[in-house]
């Protein structure tokens, strides 16, 4: 679904001119699960994307999902929530700006685009801060960037998650070309230039749909925190995980649980990782990148446990691929997609190699999507 179709939708349906918005996916190249514990990350805004056609309305707020083709309604006193598992996500986007002292107005949006939903590369990100965009467009409400990173990310909170603000981050300020060196403690950027040469980003789409995703998350930043506060009890100087490092948390080991212990451990390996890639990056060493690659999957696979058998059979097909230079899981993990670095010439012939092989093991199909950078939440 593109934006022309989706404008047509929506002059049909609620006949009247919509102003068009878009907002990306995002791809994280590395730094998984290290947002959270205000570690650093590089992603960057995939060509995947989701667009909406948005105009005011007098009193309430109608939304129409053209992918799902489902409708709901909002009132504007936010009294009654909707049912449709995606009309959550804007609800909690409103209760958020409506607690934040902003007006709330009536408003017709029909929204649809071709980001594969739970495939972790943020289809409900691109949703939240899509959406908050255009309305702060809409009426004035004067966020900045880094505003509507926080209101999408509190949204998502609201809904479930306790996510990080990396997939906000990436979708809002991502620039075409560049890759997001993000440091999520002090929630600060660089740009850096992204050329991958002979070589492609590709998805591969394990259609296992992430069912333990959200618990299994939440877990994860429950320990990350727990381990924090039991270090800065023996340690006040120490402000965030940034602060610990190999030694410091083999020294509190004893106090934490074999989980919580070897999860930490892969929190402060990744974000060296994360440091190293973007050297690698600087220097257009995208072999070394492609290993960090191998390495984080690893990691999360057997340190952080987040994977699942299917992904694991992916990255290590990959592995055994002398034209694919690295792969891991992206996302939250437990299903969704792998990123993988390709050689361009050899993307056709590994797919559907690889494709036959998961359907014999699995009995599932796969998708792939090849991706590039993309700009962050525009106006069209
Ligand atoms: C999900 C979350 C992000 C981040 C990644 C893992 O996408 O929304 O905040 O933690 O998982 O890197």
């Amino acid at each position: 679904m593109n934006s022309v179709q989706v404008k047509t939708t929506f002059k049909k349906v609620f006949k009247q001119n919509p102003q068009l918005y878009r907002s990306p996916a995002r791809i994280n190249i590395i730094g998984g699960h290290t947002d959270y514990t205000g570690g650093y990350a590089l992603p960057m805004a995939i060509d995947k994307t989701l667009y909406f056609a948005i105009a005011p309305y007098t009193h309430r707020i109608e939304l129409h999902a053209l992918n799902f083709d489902e409708c709901a309604v909002i009132p504007i006193d936010l009294e009654r929530k909707p049912e449709a598992f995606w009309a959550q996500y804007i609800f909690a986007c409103l209760k958020e700006l409506h607690e934040r002292g902003l007006e709330l107005k009536g408003m017709q949006c029909s929204f649809g685009g071709d980001i594969p939903l739970g495939a972790g590369i943020s289809s409900s990100a691109a949703l939240t801060c899509g959406f908050i965009y255009a309305l702060n467009d809409l009426f004035g409400y004067k966020l900045s960037l880094l505003d509507i990173a926080k209101i999408a990310q509190a949204a998502e909170h609201r809904v479930g998650t306790k996510c990080g603000i990396m997939d906000q981050y990436a979708i809002l300020f991502s620039q075409e070309h560049k890759v997001i060196q993000l440091d999520c403690l002090n929630l600060s950027h660089e740009y850096a230039p992204i050329d991958l040469g002979d070589y492609t980003f590709v998805l591969f789409n394990s259609n296992v749909p992430r069912s333990l995703a959200e618990s299994a998350y939440n877990e994860r930043f429950e320990n990350c925190q727990f381990v924090l506060k039991t270090i800065q009890e023996k340690e006040p100087v120490v402000k965030s995980l940034r602060d610990v490092d190999e030694a410091l948390l083999e020294k509190h080991k004893g106090l934490l649980s074999p989980a919580q212990f070897v999860q930490v451990r892969y929190v402060l390996r990744e974000n060296e990782r994360v440091l190293q890639s973007a050297k690698a990056l600087a220097k257009g060493d995208i072999r070394s990148l492609g290993q960090y690659l191998f390495q984080t999957h690893k990691g999360l696979k057997n340190e952080y446990e987040v994977s699942c058998k299917e992904l694991d059979f992916l990255v290590s097909a990959m592995q055994e691929c002398p034209e694919a230079i690295g792969a891991r899981l992206v996302g939250g993990g437990y299903g969704g997609c792998t990123l993988n670095i390709i050689k361009k010439d050899a993307v056709d012939r590994i797919f559907s190699e690889l494709k036959a092989n998961y359907f014999t093991h699995f009995n599932i199909e796969l998708d792939m999507y090849i991706v590039s950078s993309s700009q962050g939440v525009s106006k069209l």
